[in-house]
């Protein structure tokens, strides 16, 4: 059996194999790679135990050609980001220390580093430094977080105790989000039980922004969702007229930045997201404009007694301290290091790193939709931030482009519906990507474009 020392060296030389390889192979797996991995894997669970690294190199064998290459340059599906190096370095070290960030007595390493950590995205979002914070999941959590604590303090504020007492007899919540407000967040909405479809939908405008002249009345406990980044268009709500609108009315309002309030951190893109510091909580993913390995999602809240009163936990043996203790402030109790990655991040870019890096890719995504209209594309939103949204005539013919596209492999981009079009969805937010990338991308997608063929 090999030595740990011999299978962990082991393990980071393939794991740079993969990542030196990346710029080479087709972002997406060729399907007889993932049938290989699926023939492989089938079969019953193993009655004898395996050499450790034998386990690594079937993984290697298998797993690593029947990936995604979105940890590589060239990958602009769904707003995924890349894991920076000195992210993914941590998080090798951080799996060695397998620490439980629940409380500070299960890890006073990892709750150092979480307050650091979360000090320092608030410094970087330029948000209130007083606001608690969480690190969860994904923006979905996050979102859930923050609407944990906006429900019960509106009902608290109408003199319900929803922590005690729960939703059932509580007075009615309005809940106003955009008609483009994500998926996640309406699922978000009935995971709390404040339902999926009984929410105010305020109207759009063409770039999927809710309109602040066509405002319904709020009445009673209520919460505003506002939405920094829409997930297609990149589209901002705009914040001064609708928060002036729901602060008069007494309601909290949450923003869900799953991307876009990133550009807060960089000076050349921070006006698209003024004003929205005078939320009262915020939803964001370090897992993507951040770059950090998957899974890391950041809830924020003004007012950290709000986050506790939804969040806390108290049991015999789980013992607090005079410090911050994460299992207070989070839905889930064990959990791992998220911290590691995001002090990490943040230290290796610094605040000029982040906004260059951030800048950079908005660049990008411009460049990406002057290329691409010079080649023919129609080009279906007002590039404001990292996405481009593009059409190449028709449904059919726009589905026959992605899907070429796909397959050719050069770059990888997803498809959507935007304004009744079926569209091309390209979301530029990885460290790695490189203006060449971009270059190679727009020639990709052109060629495929140009095909003739059925
Ligand atoms: C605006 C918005 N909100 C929420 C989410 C959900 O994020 P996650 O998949 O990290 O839960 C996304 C994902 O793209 C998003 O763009």
């Amino acid at each position: 059996m090999a030595d740990l020392r011999t299978l962990l060296a082991d393990a980071s030389g393939r794991a740079a194999d993969y990542l030196e390889g990346l710029d080479a192979r087709p972002v997406a797996p060729a399907p007889e790679a993932v049938e290989r991995l699926r023939t492989a894997l089938a079969g019953p669970l193993p009655e004898a135990p395996s050499d450790a690294a034998e386990v690594l190199a079937f993984l290697d064998a298998h797993g690593s050609p029947a990936t995604i290459a979105n940890a590589g340059p060239r990958y602009f599906g769904f707003v995924t980001g890349g894991a920076l190096p000195a992210t993914l370095a941590a998080n090798v070290l951080a799996g060695a220390w397998d620490q439980n960030s629940l409380s500070w007595v299960n890890s006073p390493a990892t709750a150092a580093l979480e307050e650091t950590a979360l000090a320092w995205l608030k410094e970087a979002l330029d948000l209130p430094g007083e606001a608690g914070g969480a690190l969860v999941t994904g923006a979905t959590m996050a979102n859930f977080t923050c609407l944990a604590a906006a429900r019960n303090r509106v009902l608290r504020d109408a003199g319900w105790d929803a922590d005690r007492d729960g939703l059932f007899g509580a007075p009615p919540i309005t809940v106003a989000v955009g008609e483009e407000a994500h998926a996640s967040l309406i699922k978000v909405l009935s995971m709390l039980g404040l339902g999926r479809d009984r929410v105010v939908r305020v109207p759009v405008d063409g770039q999927g922004r809710m309109r602040a002249d066509d405002l319904p009345a709020l009445d009673g406990p209520s919460v505003v969702c506002l939405q920094a980044g829409n997930v297609n268009s990149g589209a901002f709500d705009p914040a001064e007229p609708l928060i002036d609108w729901a602060h008069g009315a007494g309601a909290w309002v949450h923003v869900d930045g799953a991307f876009g309030l990133w550009a807060r951190a960089a000076p050349d893109l921070a006006a698209l997201a003024q004003d929205y510091e005078r939320a009262d909580s915020w939803a964001t993913d370090a897992h993507k404009w951040l770059n950090v390995p998957y899974d890391c999602g950041i809830a924020l809240v003004r007012d950290p007694a709000a986050l506790s009163q939804a969040m806390s936990i108290s049991g015999a043996y789980l013992i607090g301290s005079e410090r911050r203790d994460a299992m207070d402030f989070t839905p889930d109790s064990s959990r791992r290091a998220r911290s590691v990655e995001v002090w990490a991040a943040l230290q290796s870019l610094g605040r000029s790193g982040l906004a260059e890096m951030v800048q950079r890719n908005c660049r990008q995504a411009r460049r990406m939709a002057e290329g691409l209209a010079q080649g023919g594309a129609e080009i279906l939103n007002e590039v404001c931030l990292n996405q481009v949204v593009a059409a190449f005539g028709d449904a059919e013919h726009t589905a026959r482009v992605i899907a070429r596209v796909q397959e050719d492999g050069t770059c990888w981009c997803g498809g959507t519906e935007w304004q009744g079009r079926k569209a091309m969805r390209i979301s530029v937010s990885s460290w790695a990507t490189t203006d060449a990338d971009i270059e190679r991308s727009i020639e990709a997608i052109l060629r495929a474009l140009g095909r003739n063929d059925p």
